[in-house]
């Protein structure tokens, strides 16, 4: 029997044909994964994470495997936001696929420029990656501090136009709905949550750390049940909607992360092992919402019952 589920989710007022995104910094700008299959599949592409000049990244060693995920510390190795709106950019907008910028600035002016720039090029919505140091603090993440989480906010929203501003909230926190709440009251028009957790990993062997960096952040199936509890925690201390992610690899994980509050959900590092994990996770979730007897995966959104 065909599926009679109505797929459509509204982000912020970025309308996908179906809620499954991929998630920043694991699926670059989508040229990879097009020789597999047509992006139009996919609801929506969050870009690799942008800086405003070109960054080569960390050193090598950057990924170590993890019982049940991964640890990176690549370290937002990107071209550029200029590069990305005169390369990247034309090759995403030949499919049927919202377009998704992720940023991260050493200071909120920096935000607040390439925000402008991406306005300026059309891209859907801005995704503001606020777990980067922030060279005026001291280095202090953005994402860690709510008044520093907000101020990049506003100088974002300054600079964003019409194009709505997602801010992606950082796990590495004691109490995750503070940030949620500076970021909403500075004007966010969304929230994608979780980054990754910080971890590391020792080669009993050498002594050494296996990363070159020391330490790199968690991704994959472990960090799910934290991004569950994390989306239920944030969709009840704001009224904004959520992009959910950490360690969706199958229609479940999605639709444990929408029960919990998400409007959509994003898979990230699941398309290491599986490049086609998107759509899987995109038919298992119709799949679920038709067991259901749902009309729409959006009734799905929030309606977990608590015990
Ligand atoms: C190799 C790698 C690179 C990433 N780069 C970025 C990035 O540039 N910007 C960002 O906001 N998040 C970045 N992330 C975090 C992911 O977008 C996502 O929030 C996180 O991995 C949790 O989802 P997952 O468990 O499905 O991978 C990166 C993750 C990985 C594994």
């Amino acid at each position: 029997m065909p599926n009679q589920v109505d797929m459509t989710v509204n982000l912020a007022g970025m309308v996908m044909k179906n809620p499954v995104c991929v998630a920043s910094g694991t699926y670059g700008f989508g040229r990879e994964y097009g020789q597999f299959y047509d992006l139009s599949e996919i609801g929506g592409i969050c870009a690799k994470g942008l800086t405003l000049h070109r960054r080569e990244g960390n050193p090598a060693p950057r990924i170590a495997e993890t019982p049940m995920g991964i640890l990176n510390s690549v370290g937002l190795q990107n071209p550029g936001v200029d590069a990305f709106i005169e390369h990247e950019l034309p090759y995403l907008r030949q499919f049927d696929v919202k377009v998704i910028a992720n940023i991260s600035g050493n200071t909120p002016e920096e935000y607040g420029i390439m925000c402008e720039k991406l306005a300026e090029a059309g891209v859907d919505m801005i995704e503001v990656n606020i777990s980067c140091p922030n060279v005026k603090a001291g280095g202090l993440a953005y994402g860690t501090r709510p008044e520093l989480a907000a101020e990049v906010t506003r100088e974002a929203k300054a600079h964003a136009g019409p194009v709505p501003v997602m801010v992606k909230l950082s796990p590495n926190v004691t109490d995750i709905t503070d940030i949620a709440k500076a970021v909403a009251d500075a004007g966010a028009d969304a929230l994608s949550l979780i980054n990754t957790l910080r971890g590391m990993r020792i080669d009993v062997n050498t002594n050494r750390p296996v990363l070159k960096m020391n330490t790199g952040g968690l991704s994959g199936p472990a960090v799910l049940p934290v991004a569950v509890r994390m989306v239920w925690e944030v969709a009840q201390a704001v009224n904004l909607p959520i992009l959910g992610m950490g360690g969706v690899s199958k229609g479940e994980d999605a639709a444990q992360l929408m029960l919990a509050g998400a409007t959509a959900v994003a898979v990230g590092t699941a398309m290491f092992a599986d490049p086609f994990a998107p759509i899987a996770v995109r038919d298992g979730l119709a799949d679920i919402a038709q067991r259901k007897g749902l009309t729409a995966v959006a009734q799905l959104t929030g309606a977990v019952q608590p015990w």
